[in-house]
């Protein structure tokens, strides 16, 4: 068991770096499997989701190592297609070795993939765009079994632009026989990084962050080394803690272009913004006015900071609405705030606040890892102790959180019983 002791209150002040970014990585080392040459993944963070990912990767004969902060990913003895079904569970990205190991070794099985549980999450755009492409699939029931004779490229227009679905069909599309066209497809900042990974191993893709991405298929890709993009939910979580505390941070490896969603959100209410090259300079002295937020695909304001700012709108003047639209179960992080003092009401899709002078301090739980840093937000920002248990769900995707939001002046600690493993192990 893990947990967060939080003794609320104070402002934050100084720099934090953040990471390369989950998002991005999860699916570059499911890239990594396309060539038989060393893939370096430069500063690649050592969050849980990446380790369940390096375990799977090395289940189907993949070598795997850390130098230091780079990993080295080999697949040139890759001898497996079968994904051990409690580490599918484990993570939602595990689904991206489906293209890949399409791509690789033509046939691929896996238990339905797991991850957060903020909605019913199904795989159906994935399984429809890879039948486009050829695969054939022989369950879909229980598990996913599915092959391929040859992958060829095709016409594809996606019912809605996942993320996940258009990653999987660049996977899968840049060693196929001619040109994929993906319609309607996913714009996230990661999902372009994705692509100038790729095309760095040589693959032939254009029009990504547009509304439309071709992959003209090529023979073979090649080794890289490459800087993934950092993470701007981990930015935008620090930005959304300066909003709550007040204080002045410094946030860097993080380009403000991809944050502007919420820069734009929040720099005409009672902050002050500055950016410059990869770094974000936020001045917080008084409280943030009531606002409103509604989620959607990328270039609107991103679900995975959702919970960040329901922190913010507890303790925002007036009134704030947030609106969900992207997961149908992602206020899992509601009821625990409400114990925390928050005069709020929500149904599935959206949550009213009437913003409280100060949040007390509560034992809470962390539902999911977005919610989880939530409830760390609403915490830094309570009068008194917070416990926000379960942090491993955290863990997953965030480096060293106590230990940054601790250098910008705040009390934070990750306290673990004997029994559990350092988070960030091997
Ligand atoms: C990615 O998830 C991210 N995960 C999520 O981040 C992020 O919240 C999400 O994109 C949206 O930005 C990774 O990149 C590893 P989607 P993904 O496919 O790919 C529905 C975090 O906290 N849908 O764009 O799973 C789905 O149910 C995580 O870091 C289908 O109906 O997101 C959802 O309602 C959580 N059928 C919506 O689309 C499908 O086949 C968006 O999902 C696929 C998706």
């Amino acid at each position: 068991m893990e947990k967060f002791v939080i003794n609320g209150g104070g402002r934050l002040d100084g720099k934090v770096r953040v990471e390369s970014a989950k998002n991005a990585v999860l699916p570059m080392l499911a890239g990594a499997i396309l060539t038989s040459e060393d893939v370096v993944i430069k500063n690649c963070p050592k969050i849980r989701d990446v380790l369940v990912m390096i375990k799977i990767l090395k289940s189907l004969g993949v070598k795997v190592k850390f130098e230091t902060n780079d990993l080295i990913v080999n697949a040139s003895g890759i001898n497996g297609y079968i994904i051990p079904s409690d580490l599918c569970g484990e993570l939602r990205s595990s689904v991206f070795l489906l293209g890949a190991l399409l791509s690789r070794v033509k046939r691929a099985e896996m238990a339905f993939p797991g991850g957060c549980k903020i909605g019913e999450r199904p795989i159906d755009i994935h399984i429809v765009a890879l039948k486009y492409l050829g695969v054939d699939f022989f369950d879909i029931s229980t598990k996913i079994v599915c092959s391929v004779k040859t992958l060829k490229g095709a016409k594809v227009c996606l019912a809605y632009p996942s993320v996940g679905a258009t990653e999987n069909l660049l996977l899968s599309s840049v060693l196929a026989n001619g040109t994929t066209v993906i319609k309607n497809c996913a714009k996230e900042p990661e999902v372009k990084d994705l692509c100038s990974f790729l095309r760095s191993m040589g693959a032939k893709i254009f029009g990504e962050g547009t509304d439309t991405i071709t992959v003209e298929g090529v023979k073979r890709l090649h080794g890289t080394v490459y800087t993934p993009i950092g993470d701007r939910i981990e930015a935008g979580t620090y930005f959304i803690a300066t909003l709550i505390n007040g204080g002045m941070v410094e946030i860097s490896n993080c380009f403000p272009q991809n944050l502007l969603p919420l820069i734009d959100k929040f720099c005409y209410n009672t902050c002050k913004i500055n950016t410059f090259n990869d770094i974000i300079l936020i001045t917080s002295k008084n409280k943030v006015k009531g606002f409103t937020v509604t989620t959607a695909p990328h270039p609107a304001f991103p679900t995975d900071l959702q919970a960040q700012v329901c922190a913010l709108a507890c303790v925002a003047s007036g009134c704030s609405v947030i609106t969900e639209t992207v997961f149908e179960n992602r206020f899992l992080h509601l009821p625990e705030m409400i114990r925390m003092g928050a005069d709020a009401v929500f149904d599935g899709k959206r949550a009213v606040f009437n913003g409280v002078k100060s949040l007390h301090g509560a034992n809470v739980f962390a539902k999911d890892l977005r919610g989880g840093a939530g409830l760390v937000l609403a915490g830094l920002g309570a009068e008194g102790k917070t416990v926000v248990n379960d942090a491993m769900h955290v863990n997953r995707g965030y480096y060293k959180l106590a230990e940054k939001l601790t250098s910008l002046g705040a009390d934070i600690k990750l306290v673990r019983d004997r029994n559990t493993k350092e988070c960030y192990e091997e």
